[in-house]
C-alpha cells in the first residue's frame, strides 16, 4: 500500500504540472496513463465498470467521475484530478483540484470551496487513530463546510481501499451519518469531501458517470489513502515538498498576509 500509494501521487503530480490554459482532459488523461505505464501499474478506473477512460477528470460543477473528453480547459476552471493505481496486488488512490490559469486572479467563492474542501480533508485526518469510529470524520467535515457557507455531497463516499478498489469500511463525509465500524492499526481506506458552493444535491449525466451539483454551482474535492497505524495515521498519499497546487488564503476568511493553514 505505501508503494502504490506514492507511485499514484507521483503520477497526480505529473499530471498536475500539465494542466493550463488550452490542454484537453484527454491529453491529460494521456498524460496520466502513460506515467502508470511506466511504473509496472495499471490505471484502476480504466474498464472499472464500464469507466472509460484512466482517470476522472472533474471541471467546475462537476462533483466526481468527469470522463476525459475534447473539452478544452480554460482560464478560472477548476479542475479535479482523481488518479487510482494498481501495482503488486493493491490500489492507491488520490485526488486534487486545481486552478486553471492565474490562482492569484480566481474568484473568491472559487477559492473559497476549494480551499473549504482541501481544508474538511485535512481536519478529518486529525481524527484519525485506532479507536476512531467511521461515523465520525463527517461531523468535522460538514461542521467546517456549514461555517463557510458550503455543503456536503452525500451520495459518494469515503472507502476501504487494499486489493480490492472499493471496500468496507464506508466512511461518510455527512454529519450525524450512521457509519458502522472502528478504525484498527493496519486498516486502509480514503476520505474524499466533495464540497459545494450551492445545494448538496448531485444529478447524474446519461454516461451514468458523470457527476454534478443540481443547481450547477462549483464543486471541489480531496482525497487522501490512509494507515491506521498504533499511532494514529499516515497518510500513504501525502504531498512531495514540490507537488504542484497547494492551498491559497480565502479572501475575507484567512487574515491577510497569512499564507494558509500548513498542507497535509
Ligand atoms: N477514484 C474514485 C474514488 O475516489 C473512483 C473512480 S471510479 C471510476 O473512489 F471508475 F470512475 F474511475
Ligand atoms: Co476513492
Ligand atoms: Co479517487
Amino acid at each position: 500500500m505505501r508503494k502504490v500509494c506514492r507511485l499514484a501521487r507521483e503520477v497526480l503530480d505529473i499530471c498536475a504540472a500539465a494542466v493550463r490554459p488550452g490542454i484537453t482532459t484527454d491529453e491529460l488523461d494521456e498524460i496520466a496513463h502513460k506515467a502508470c505505464i511506466e511504473r509496472d501499474s495499471y490505471p484502476s478506473p480504466l474498464n472499472y465498470v464500464n469507466f472509460p477512460k484512466s482517470i476522472c477528470t472533474s471541471i467546475n460543477e462537476v462533483i466526481c467521475h468527469g470522463i476525459p473528453d475534447q473539452r478544452k480547459l480554460v482560464d478560472g476552471d477548476i479542475i479535479n484530478l482523481d488518479i487510482t493505481l494498481y501495482h503488486g496486488g493493491f490500489h492507491g488512490d488520490l485526488n486534487e483540484t486545481y486552478y486553471v490559469g492565474d490562482k492569484a486572479k480566481a474568484n473568491p467563492d472559487t477559492v473559497r470551496v476549494v480551499e473549504t474542501s482541501r481544508d474538511c480533508l485535512d481536519e478529518a485526518i486529525k481524527l484519525v487513530k485506532p479507536g476512531m469510529l467511521f461515523r465520525d470524520p463527517g461531523n468535522v467535515i460538514e461542521k467546517l463546510a456549514k461555517q463557510r457557507n458550503c455543503s456536503v455531497v452525500r451520495t459518494y463516499i469515503g472507502h476501504g481501499i487494499n486489493q480490492l478498489f472499493h471496500c468496507n469500511p464506508n466512511v461518510p463525509h455527512y454529519a450525524k451519518n450512521k457509519a458502522v465500524g472502528v478504525a484498527k492499526p493496519g486498516m486502509c481506506f480514503t476520505i474524499e469531501p466533495m464540497i459545494n458552493l450551492g445545494t448538496y444535491k448531485d444529478t447524474t449525466w446519461p454516461d451514468k458517470w458523470t457527476s454534478t451539483t443540481s443547481d450547477g454551482k462549483m464543486s471541489a474535492q480531496f482525497e487522501h489513502t490512509l494507515l491506521v497505524t498504533e499511532g494514529g495515521v499516515e497518510v500513504l498519499t501525502a504531498r512531495f515538498p514540490d507537488s504542484p497546487g497547494g492551498r491559497m488564503p480565502i479572501p475575507g476568511i484567512d487574515r491577510n498576509g497569512e499564507g494558509g493553514k500548513k498542507q497535509i
